[in-house]
């Protein structure tokens, strides 16, 4: 199950994503927002998080104006790793090398067609594990501070 969610800035692609996925097979948790009316990100964001973090969704992906905000809000919840990618080789590595759970996206910044390469590429991409457990590890380590 993956868990998509977006502010009213990211509504659009959000909708994309969505058929992108449901097309591919990929079973979806719409957490919101439901059009473009103006909402804030962080409540949003805040519970397609918990949603990864509680094990109901494996992953997520979350979108925002620019996907900054997005981003922020998700990396404040324990054990999230969110990757903020606008290009492949960095979605790709966001889950070899970070094994993050969360995609955030731009809508301001990129098109719908590299939005959704982006997110085939990260959802075809897996963790590497080898000398980047140890990375994840010291993470998670720290997180416990
Ligand atoms: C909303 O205008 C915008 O600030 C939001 O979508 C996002 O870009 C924040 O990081």
């Amino acid at each position: 199950m993956i868990a998509l969610a977006s502010d009213h800035g990211g509504y659009r692609l959000k909708e994309e994503i969505k058929k992108f996925l449901e097309d591919g097979g990929y079973e979806v948790r719409d957490l919101g927002t439901g059009d473009e009316e103006s909402v804030d990100y962080p409540d949003y964001g805040h519970q397609a998080a918990r949603a990864v973090a509680r094990g109901e969704c494996q992953l997520g992906i979350l979108i925002c104006g620019t996907g900054i905000g997005m981003s922020i809000t998700a990396n404040k919840v324990r054990g999230i790793r969110a990757a903020l990618c606008h290009d492949s080789f960095s979605a790709r590595m966001s889950r070899e090398h970070n094994d993050a759970s969360i995609l955030c996206l731009g809508q301001r910044v990129v098109g719908t067609g590299l939005a959704l390469e982006i997110v085939r590429v990260w959802l075809e991409s897996s963790f590497s594990g080898g000398r980047h457990s140890r990375r994840v590890q010291k993470i998670e380590n720290y997180e416990k501070e």
